[in-house]
């Protein structure tokens, strides 16, 4: 843990730390809110001392002791929602990007650097993941499988098992604690962008590291991009140093406002996955659905499928913002096989249950009736009594596996 993180040892109630954490020195030094550092380099006129603190972080990717040496080792506003992070995710430690995609790139370089350029995964992920495994970018090999085959898709050079769980933009559901049973020593990762671990915490059913697109619910305004990797201090080391190498850092200023986004974010998540749990029950109650995806474990994504054209729907929001991403304090809907998942080939795509005609909503903070009023008027006319279009095929919001 960090040196924001350590001041009082007792365990907290998330919701506490979720204001707390990253901030526990703050009234010490007479102050209220986190300093912003914006310094790319640190002055130092002890360069013997500075080469030491250089060479421990080579050996383990520690964070430098004493004064930070250069941005790109490390940022004490950024350092400050790292530990944040770590103590909501229940880790050692957590390391910040650039974005979601570069902490994912960072975890399959740690691996690739090992020699473990395998990688066994179950889809549906998010379309950029897919992509980077299926493409092969950095050099890695990919199986897909159900998660009851994952044991049998291991072989000698697995570095890395992955898993989304609620899945986008399915939102089907893993069992974390048998897939990490399954992995035996090959660490499992588990994207929990959609969960947060508010409704989740990986790390306590298995898994060795829990990614986030931090540019969702955690930032949860839609004005930051950013990804974390939670993890044990050992891989943070690896990922630490793949950082500095690749250079995929966090600016600070994007550091300090998810800091800030971290303290709202139970009440947000909360509030949201009731408007959404709500949204979800009239939807299967609603004839222009063909079927409705919403977690057991709650949140704020709903996705559905319409009889209609999915592409009405999306013209035809006025509240709603039609876009991409999620996590956003305003309600986004989207069209998966268009959008976030069309660099994902056709076939494959289908067969990870993402049809034509599904739709992905990321539910806000607005009035339930407000929401449902602009997704009522966008899903258009009811179909006529007798037309044979009454099937509502799916009589409870489930997920899809
Ligand atoms: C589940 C999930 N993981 C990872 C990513 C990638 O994150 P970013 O866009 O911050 O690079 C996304 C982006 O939508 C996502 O939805």
């Amino acid at each position: 843990m960090g040196a924001h993180g350590d001041i009082r040892t007792a365990p907290r109630a998330l919701a506490t730390e979720a204001v707390h954490a990253g901030r526990d020195d703050l009234a010490r030094q007479g102050l209220h809110a986190p300093p912003i550092d914006l310094s790319t380099t640190y002055p130092s006129y002890d360069s013997r001392g500075e080469a030491a603190r250089i060479d421990a972080f080579a050996a383990t990717g520690a964070e430098p002791d004493g004064p930070p040496v250069y941005g790109r080792l490390g940022n004490p506003t950024v350092a400050r929602f790292e530990t944040a992070l770590a103590r909501l995710e229940g880790t050692e430690a957590a390391v910040a990007f650039a974005s979601g995609m570069a902490a994912l790139t960072a975890v399959l370089l740690v691996r690739a650097s090992m020699g473990l350029r395998h990688v066994v995964a179950v889809r549906p992920l998010y379309g950029c993941s897919d992509h980077l495994l299926t493409a092969g970018l950095l050099g890695s090999e990919v199986t897909w499988t159900d998660p009851a085959g994952i044991t049998d898709a291991l072989r000698p050079d697995t570095g890395l098992v992955m898993v989304e769980s609620p899945a986008n933009p399915t939102l089907a559901e893993v069992d974390l604690r048998a897939v990490a049973h399954a992995c035996g020593s090959v660490p499992l990762l588990v994207d929990n962008t959609f969960a947060t671990p508010v409704l989740q915490r990986p790390a306590e059913q298995g898994a060795r590291l829990v990614l986030h697109s931090a540019t969702k619910y955690l930032g949860g305004h839609g004005d930051v991009l950013a990804g974390v990797v939670a993890c044990d201090e050992e891989f943070a080391g690896r990922l630490r140093q793949v950082r500095f190498a690749t250079g995929g850092v966090l600016h600070p200023l994007a550091g300090y406002l998810l800091l800030r986004g971290l303290s709202t974010l139970p009440v947000r998540v909360r509030a949201a996955s009731a408007t959404a749990a709500e949204l979800a029950r009239r939807l299967t109650a609603d004839p222009r659905t063909v079927r409705v995806h919403y977690p057991r474990i709650g949140g704020a994504m709903v996705s559905f499928e319409v009889h209609g054209d999915p592409h009405e729907v999306i013209a035809g929001v006025r509240l709603i913002t039609p876009a991409v991403s999620l996590g956003s304090v305003d309600t986004l809907i989207q069209h998966p096989a268009s959008i976030s998942h069309r660099i994902v080939d056709t076939e494959d795509r289908r067969d990870a249950g993402v049809s034509d005609r599904l739709l992905r909503m990321s539910v806000g903070l607005e009035d339930v009736e407000d929401l449902w009023s602009d997704l009522d008027a966008a899903l258009g006319q009811r179909p006529s009594r007798g037309a044979g279009n009454r099937a509502n095929d799916h009589t409870e919001p489930a997920p899809a596996r």
